[in-house]
């Protein structure tokens, strides 16, 4: 039985002080023993911060990237032990937007040189993670053009074997995959519910071929993409849907709250 989890996704948002404002009304509105797992990824600067502010709820902080080094003349970067120091539980690797993947506009390739994040990073990002025991909730989704081409299943297909490959089946208990197609994101258009459901469905018996049906069956498969209170009953409703990941509507505490509750 996989138990919900929920993960507000803050990309650039709030600095620490107003990190600590929004989520100490969350914690207010949090029902303590909803037998869900939560988690909240801010920018890294404001993880020491909610980091003691959680410590007495079942609320985990999270990391919204990781470089795979660790340590080293990398500079801007920050490694998996460093986010280990503060008791980080998951780490997002390959979101859309640091795949360069935006969806609102379609990809332009001058901006993919900035973002750099493939197959073969989000492989190195996973491993270092579960070395230090952190989480990855690993994302996986198609563009709009890739949708209309039919391509949907195949591009999440080559997501997961190639930021897999090369890791043991046995070490992935603990990674969680988020669908999140790159047109939802931000965008207000969510994906319907029965085919992110189908896709979901998808992913797990992807994940049951390229690693085995035991722990395909553990892994936790999110759904992302303009996720809100009064989208996400329908959507955890599906067998294979086991959360969500929420970018905007988790900077809401009323509306976050709302959300898992739901789940
Ligand atoms: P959104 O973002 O909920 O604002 O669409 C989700 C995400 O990017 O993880």
């Amino acid at each position: 039985m996989r138990t919900k989890l929920v993960a507000g996704n803050w990309k650039m948002n709030f600095t620490a002080k107003e990190a600590s404002a929004v989520v100490e009304s969350f914690v207010r509105l949090i029902d303590a023993k909803a037998s869900v797992d939560i988690a909240i990824c801010p920018p890294y600067l404001s993880i020491p911060r909610l980091r003691e502010l959680l410590r007495d709820t079942h609320i985990k902080v999270g990391a919204q990237d990781v470089f795979w080094e660790t340590s080293g003349a990398f500079t801007g970067k920050i490694s998996a032990p460093m986010l280990a120091e503060f008791c980080v539980d998951y780490c997002i690797v390959g979101h859309s937007e640091t795949r360069g993947r935006f969806g609102k506009l379609e990809t332009d390739e001058s901006t993919l040189g900035f973002f750099c994040e493939n197959e073969q990073t989000v492989s190195l990002k996973i491993k270092s993670l579960l070395y230090h025991a952190i989480n990855p909730i690993l994302c996986v989704g198609e563009t709009a053009q890739e949708r209309d081409s039919n391509r949907t299943d195949a591009v999440i297909q080559g997501q997961l074997r190639g930021g897999l490959s090369g890791i043991d089946a046995a070490e992935l208990y603990f990674l969680s995959v988020a669908y999140e197609p790159v047109w939802a994101i931000g965008t207000g258009n969510v994906c319907d519910a029965s085919e992110a459901g189908r896709v979901c469905g998808m992913i797990r018996s992807t994940l049951g071929e390229i690693l085995d049906t035991d722990v395909a069956n553990e892994i936790r498969i999110l759904y992302g993409g303009s996720v809100k209170a009064n989208n996400c009953d329908e959507l955890f409703r599906q067998p294979n849907i086991d959360g969500g990941l929420v970018g905007g509507a988790s900077l809401d505490p009323n509306e976050f709250s709302r959300i898992v509750m739901s789940a």
